[in-house]
C-alpha cells in the first residue's frame, strides 16, 4: 500500500479527488460552516449519524465535495484506540471494488499516537492473504492518503512509524499465514535474506552442519524427525555505533508443530502452522528496521525446523545436550519450543548484548492464563520489563508480566540429566519460562510468551503480526527518536511481496545452506 500524509483542513478534504473519503469525526471535533462539517452536524441534528466509535454514515456523489464516496465514521472520544478500532470497522469499504484511491481525513486535531494507529489500522485492514488460492484478484485500492490539520514534524515521524510498522506486520502476518509446505525453513531463510538486502542489514544462514558444529543438541533433536531441513538463521542491523552493544530478538520457528512422538490431537491441529510465529515477527520487525534505519544495533536469531513423529525421531525420554553443556531429558517431545529457544539463546551470548528478548508460541497454559488480549511477559529484569510493557502499551500491542519466583523451576529436576523439559500441567507457562531462563546467563532477558497473540482462531483464522508493534516500539524507545542514522548506502528495502517466494504454482526455492 502507498501511504501519503498530507495537510488538508475540512474544505481541503472536500477538494480532494478519489473513490473514497472517510471522515474521522470524534464527540469533541469542533465542526465548521465548511460542506463536510455542516453535513455531519445536520446529519448527527437529524439522529441519522452518531459520533460514537464505530459508527458510520455512507454517502454517494455528495454536492461540493470531490470524492465519489464518503463515508462518515464516528470516534467516540478520539483516543488511539478508538481511531483504530473504527479503522478496523471499514475494511469492507477500503476493500470494495473500484475504490483505487482513498483519502482519510482527521476532521479535527489528531496527536502523534492517532497517526501511528490510523496508519497501522489501515494496514490490517487492507491487508489479504491471497499466496495460495488460485482464483483471488488483488484488491483495488492502491493509495491512501492521510489528511491531518497541520503536517507538524512529530505528526510525520508518526507517520512514518506507523508506515513502517504496518509493513513489518504484514511481513508477519504473511509468513506465519502461509501453510507449513510453504513456509519451511529453508523457505523463511529465504525471507530472512531478501529482508537483508537493505542498507546496514546482513544475515547468516547456518544449515545442519553448522549447527551440528556449534554443538545444539537440543535444537538437533527436534529437528531429527523432519525430513525439512532445518535453519538457523542469523540476521543483522547495525544502525549504531560499531561499539555499541545490540539487542537480540530470539523468535521461535516451528513451522509446524505435531508434537513429535508426543503427538498433539488432530483437531485444529492445522492451527500449529502457525508456531513460527515469533519468527515471523522478527522477520517483521527487521522489514521495519530496513525502513526506518534507526541509531541501533539488533541482530536477530531464528531457529527454525519442523517437530515431526518420525523413525529417527527423539523419543520420550532421550536426553541430549544442548549448546550450553546442560543435559536434558526430553519427557515431552511436544514442550520442543524451549528446546530450539535454549540453544539459540546460548548462542545469543556471543553478541554481548545489553538484553535480549524472545519471542515464541510457547505454551497452551498462556493462553488459558491471558487469553487473545496480552502477551505473557517474563522477566527477572525490572527495568527490561517496565520497558517492553510500555512499549507493549503504546503500540496497542499489550503485554503482562508474570512470575519467576525461583521455586517454580522445581519441577523440571530430572533423574537422569541435569533437567527434564516440561514440569506438570500448574503454571504451564511459567516453567516454561523456568526453563529458558537456564541458558541467559547474567544477561538482561525476557521472554514473551505469545501462543494467545499471534493468530486467531475460528471464522476469523489467521495471524495477527503480534508483537512486531511492540518489539519495534521497544528499538526505537532505546534507539531515542531523533536520531535517526543516515544509510550509508542507498536504501532498498524489500516489500513485503518481494520478501516472499512466488505464489504457490511457483516451485519452492531449494538453496542450500551456505555460511
Ligand atoms: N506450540 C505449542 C504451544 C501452543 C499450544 C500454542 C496451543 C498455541 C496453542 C507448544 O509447542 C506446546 O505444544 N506446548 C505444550 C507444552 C507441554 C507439553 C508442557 C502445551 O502447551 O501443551
Ligand atoms: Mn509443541
Ligand atoms: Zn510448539
Amino acid at each position: 500500500m502507498n501511504f501519503e500524509l498530507k495537510a488538508l483542513t475540512a474544505a481541503g478534504a472536500a477538494r480532494e479527488k478519489c473513490d473514497l473519503l472517510l471522515v474521522l469525526v470524534s464527540d469533541q471535533a469542533a465542526l465548521g460552516s465548511d460542506a463536510i462539517g455542516a453535513m455531519v452536524a445536520h446529519a448527527v441534528k437529524q439522529g441519522d449519524f452518531a459520533l460514537s466509535c464505530g459508527k458510520q454514515l455512507a454517502l454517494y456523489q455528495v454536492p461540493a465535495i470531490a470524492a465519489r464516496r464518503v463515508l462518515l465514521v464516528g470516534l467516540g472520544a478520539g483516543s488511539a484506540k478508538d481511531v483504530r478500532n473504527a479503522l478496523a470497522g471499514c475494511a469492507a469499504a477500503l476493500k470494495s471494488e473500484g475504490v483505487e484511491k482513498a483519502v482519510v481525513s482527521f476532521a479535527a486535531e489528531a496527536d502523534a499516537t492517532s497517526v501511528t494507529a490510523a496508519v497501522q489500522a489501515l494496514g490490517d485492514a487492507t491487508y489479504a492473504y491471497t499466496h495460495t488460492k488460485s482464483q483471488a484478484k488483488p484488491i483495488a485500492l492502491k493509495k491512501i492518503v492521510l489528511g491531518v490539520q497541520g503536517k507538524t514534524a512529530a505528526l510525520s515521524a508518526a507517520f512514518d512509524m506507523g508506515v513502517a510498522q504496518q509493513e513489518g506486520v504484514a511481513v508477519a502476518r504473511e509468513w506465519a499465514n502461509r501453510p507449513a509446505n510453504h513456509a519451511t525453513p529453508t523457505m523463511l531463510a529465504n525471507a530472512a535474506k531478501s529482508i537483508a538486502k537493505a542498507a546496514r542489514m546482513s544475515c547468516k544462514i547456518h544449515g545442519p552442519a553448522e549447527v551440528a558444529k556449534l554443538g545444539m543438541g537440543a535444537f538437533m533433536a527436534v529437528a531429527q524427525g523432519s525430513r525439512e531441513p532445518l535453519r538457523f538463521i542469523e540476521l543483522h542491523y547495525n544502525g549504531g555505533a560499531k561499539s555499541e552493544a545490540p539487542i537480540v530478538l530470539v523468535g521461535k520457528g516451528i513451522t509446524f508443530d505435531t508434537g513429535g512422538i508426543s503427538l498433539k490431537p488432530a483437531a485444529e491441529m492445522d492451527e500449529m502452522k502457525f508456531d513460527m510465529g515469533g519468527a515471523a515477527s522478527v522477520l517483521g520487525v527487521f522489514q521495519a528496521l530496513a525502513k526506518l534505519q534507526p541509531a541501533i544495533n539488533v541482530v536477530g536469531l531464528i531457529p527454525a525446523c519442523e517437530n515431526m513423529p518420525d523413525g529417527a525421531a527423539v523419543k520420550p525420554g532421550d536426553v541430549v545436550t544442548s549448546m550450553s553443556g546442560q543435559t536434558i531429558e526430553i519427557l515431552n517431545t511436544d514442550a520442543e519450543g524451549r528446546l530450539v529457544l535454549c540453544d539459540a539463546l546460548h548462542y545469543a551470548a556471543r553478541f554481548k548484548p545489553t538484553a535480549m528478548v524472545d519471542m515464541a508460541t510457547l505454551t497452551g497454559a498462556c493462553v488459558i492464563a491471558l487469553g487473545g488480549l496480552r502477551s505473557g511477559l517474563f522477566s527477572a529484569d525490572g527495568e527490561l520489563a517496565a520497558a517492553l510493557q510500555s512499549a507493549g502499551d503504546t503500540a496497542m500491542d499489550p503485554c503482562w508480566r508474570m512470575p519467576l519466583d525461583d521455586e517454580y523451576a522445581e519441577g523440571l529436576k530430572s533423574n537422569f540429566a541435569d533437567m527434564g523439559n516440561v514440569a506438570g500441567r500448574a503454571a504451564g507457562a511459567v516453567t516454561a519460562a523456568k526453563f529458558l531462563q537456564k541458558f541467559v546467563g547474567d544477561i538482561p532477558w525476557a521472554h514473551l510468551d505469545i501462543a494467545g497473540t499471534a493468530w486467531k482462531s475460528g471464522a476469523a483464522k489467521g495471524a495477527t503480526g503480534r508483537p512486531v508493534g511492540l518489539l519495534l516500539q521497544f528499538l526505537l524507545n532505546k534507539a531515542g527518536s531523533a536520531k535517526v542514522a543516515k544509510p550509508t548506502k542507498a536504501v532498498k528495502t524489500a516489500a513485503p511481496r518481494a520478501a516472499a517466494p512466488r505464489r504457490a504454482a511457483s516451485k519452492a526455492r531449494t538453496t542450500k545452506a551456505a555460511v
